[in-house]
């Protein structure tokens, strides 16, 4: 029995597929069971759990040969405490793992747990690292995936529809991109194969690394908007527009800060690129999936 907890997430949703599509017994975790039913169909035993929930997950995880663990969501746009939402998913996460004896743990961390003095909202991911390292007899892989293209879905319906996007990360900076569904294949296999030791941890990266003035151009070319372009705000005006979208100011303050992180390189890439696990879906691929996906829904709604 796998267990896949953030079964409704990005990656969540792309391990529990994967895990289906090789035939593998599966039970998924996710808030929302309505959008778990489509797991259901495929033959997954649901549960419908908090993130937090430690007795449930510790239900969950009943039998489990390995489980997937994540931190999830990404970010809480209201939250006025997210260090203490992730302490308390780490500590119910932990708990249930340690109750039920788990023997093997594919974990979700980024690259963001490359930078020791990271902040909100992914000092968590340096904390689940460190709990599952010093649980005794549980075989963890962790895995650090870089910068996910999902994070672009909304670059790339600026640019279709205006030849044009803007955001504070800088336009200059090769981004180590990776598709959210090929982090899911990456684990999904590992959790099948069973064969990482106590505790290892890998990076991942899509096939190509991309600054957003490149990936301007190539959504660009896809949309018919010759000499798109991407334009980097202030850290100020990001502040404000989070602010201005319904942000709490603790959020706002962490992904400005986080944001700046990235364009200083404090988070970036650290394992030799022959070292990292390197997936295969290019960033052009990704945006004319949501190209297709955007065109199809326009035309549903018109
Ligand atoms: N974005 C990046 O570039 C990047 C890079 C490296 C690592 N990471 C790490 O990846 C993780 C996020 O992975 P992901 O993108 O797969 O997750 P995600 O898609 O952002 O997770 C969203 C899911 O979280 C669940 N959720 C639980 N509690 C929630 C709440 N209070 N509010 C809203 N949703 C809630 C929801 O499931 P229900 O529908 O069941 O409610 C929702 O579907 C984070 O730990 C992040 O640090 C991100």
């Amino acid at each position: 029995m796998f267990v896949v907890t953030g079964a409704n997430s990005n990656t969540g949703s792309g391990v529990a597929n994967a895990l289906l599509d090789r035939g593998a017994t599966v039970r998924v975790i996710g808030r929302n069971g309505e959008r778990l039913q489509p797991f259901g169909e495929r033959g997954a035993e649901l549960i419908t759990a908090e993130p937090a929930d430690r007795a449930a997950l510790a239900r969950a995880f009943e039998g489990a040969t390995a489980v997937y663990v994540m931190l999830q969501p990404g970010y809480i746009p209201t939250s006025d405490d997210f260090s203490a939402y992730q302490r308390a998913v780490i500590d119910a996460l932990i708990a249930a793992l340690v109750e039920m004896r788990v023997p093997r743990v594919v974990a979700l961390s980024g690259w963001g747990a490359n930078y020791e003095k990271v902040s909100d909202p992914l000092a968590g991911l340096r904390v689940l690292e460190a709990r599952l390292h010093a649980i005794d007899g549980l075989s963890t892989l962790v895995l650090r995936p870089g910068w996910f293209m999902e994070n672009a879905i909304g670059f790339i319906e600026d640019i279709a529809k205006s030849g044009m996007a803007s955001g504070q990360l800088r336009g200059d900076l090769a981004l180590p991109m990776i598709a959210t569904a090929d982090i899911g294949a990456v684990a999904a296999d590992a959790l099948l194969k069973r064969d990482f030791g106590k505790f290892a941890i890998r990076e991942l990266e899509g096939p190509e690394t991309l600054s957003l003035e490149e990936a301007a151009a190539i959504v660009g070319d896809l949309s018919g908007w010759a000499g798109a372009r991407y334009e980097q705000v202030s850290a100020e005006n990001a502040r404000s527009q989070l602010l201005s979208s319904g942000f709490s100011t603790h959020m706002a303050d962490a992904i400005v800060r986080m944001t700046d992180d990235v364009n200083e390189e404090r988070i970036r890439m650290v394992q030799p690129r022959d070292q990292r696990i390197i997936t295969t879906t290019r960033f052009q691929s990704f945006a004319k999936t949501v190209l297709a996906r955007s065109n199809a829904e326009r035309g549903a709604r018109s």
